[in-house]
């Protein structure tokens, strides 16, 4: 069987730990799939930045752009992260003829439907489990396990940094500035922490879960998005107090939009939980996904939702399952089946908290 080939974009702590698995694991991984995987390029913006992981000479590139329009790249793992040049990488790797596996949740939250669009149009696979939170599997099962039960709620603690400085306060009392550089020390805060203490890395997953739970597209500007900067310590105090903890929740639910119709909500915000939730529980940089639904009930998926190597093994399961399609000469299920449900518009999400 020829190999199938693999282009990685990208060489952060993601991109880093997805070249070091494709080497250390490629025996299990040939197995799996059928066939051996090749790493034939990896893009990086600077050849000489420093790097968790030694990538084979000859293998570094800058131009991502001409690595992605090789005929002879089978798939390509894009872990750049971002809206450009990611959108437009993704698009011509499909263009090309690769399948797709990306980590990209802020790209899937701003324009998913052109992405899945394209693929369609190509017949190619786009997967993206490491999108919202990190190893744990969230996405498949809302598609593919859940897909004959309805789901009614989702409610997730999707974002590492965010939980790990309510953690922090909770515990030992610290303040909100002293907790967020503990987590920037450990890695799990983004480039710009912005985007995780305001709630934006939050309502890009939210975007994701819900459209996946609720069969429609909902993108990052249908979001209602509250961060924590303005959660005191005092806040968390008085909510222990209460027998609660303070979380920053994405919910996604179905309501009755001003037609009477079934409507998707979708917010993020700061929401007290009783210390008996199960998602009290969840301590640190951890994520978890609460999920109810009308047959299974209530279902937690738990884990870590940050760090290279756990989106990593996200990354590497998304590429078995493409890797074999390839081989097979079939694709996943394409996302145009999930456009079907109306969305609330942002400033109609928020009736009521938790
Ligand atoms: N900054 C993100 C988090 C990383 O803290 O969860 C994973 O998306």
């Amino acid at each position: 069987v020829r190999p199938l080939r693999v282009a990685v974009l990208g060489c952060g702590s993601v991109g880093s730990q997805v070249v070091r698995l494709l080497d250390e694991q490629s025996d299990d991984l040939a197995a799996r799939i059928g066939a051996p995987l090749e790493l034939v390029g990896v893009a990086v913006r600077r050849l000489d930045a420093p790097r968790e992981v030694e990538v084979p000479a000859g293998l570094l590139t800058t131009d991502a752009q001409g690595l992605v329009a090789r005929d002879d790249v089978d798939l390509v793992v894009e872990v750049i992260g971002g809206i450009e040049p990611a959108r437009g990488l993704i698009l011509s790797a499909l263009e090309h003829g690769a399948a797709v596996v990306t980590a990209n949740k802020a790209l899937l939250a701003a324009d998913g439907p052109t992405l899945f669009d394209a693929a369609a149009q190509a017949g190619r696979d786009l997967f993206y489990e490491a999108s919202v939170a990190g190893a744990i599997p969230i996405l498949r099962p809302l598609r593919e396990s859940l897909a004959g039960d309805r789901v009614t709620r989702v409610l997730g603690i999707v974002n590492g940094t965010t939980n790990f400085i309510l953690d922090r306060m909770d515990t030992s009392g610290a303040g909100f500035a002293e907790a967020l550089e503990e987590a920037q020390d450990l890695g799990y805060a983004e480039a710009d922490p912005t985007a995780d203490v305001e709630g934006f890395d939050a309502a890009a997953k939210a975007a994701i879960l819900a459209s996946l739970a609720f069969h429609s597209r909902v993108t990052a500007d249908d979001v209602h998005r509250e961060g924590i900067s303005e959660v005191t310590a005092a806040d968390v105090q008085s909510a222990r107090e209460m027998g609660s903890v303070v979380k920053l929740l994405a919910i996604a639910e179905l309501r009755r939009n001003a037609d009477g119709d079934e409507a998707v909500a979708v917010r993020v915000h700061p929401a007290m939980i009783p210390a008996s939730h199960p998602l009290a529980s969840v301590r640190e940089a951890y994520n978890a996904v609460f999920v109810e639904s009308r047959a299974a009930g209530q279902l937690m998926f738990y884990g870590p939702g940050a760090g290279g190597a756990p989106t990593a093994s996200a990354v590497l399961g998304d590429l078995v399952t493409v890797a074999r399609n390839r081989l097979s000469g079939r694709s996943g299920p394409g996302e145009s089946a999930y456009a079907d449900r109306p969305v609330l518009p942002m400033g109609e999400t928020v009736t009521r908290y938790h």
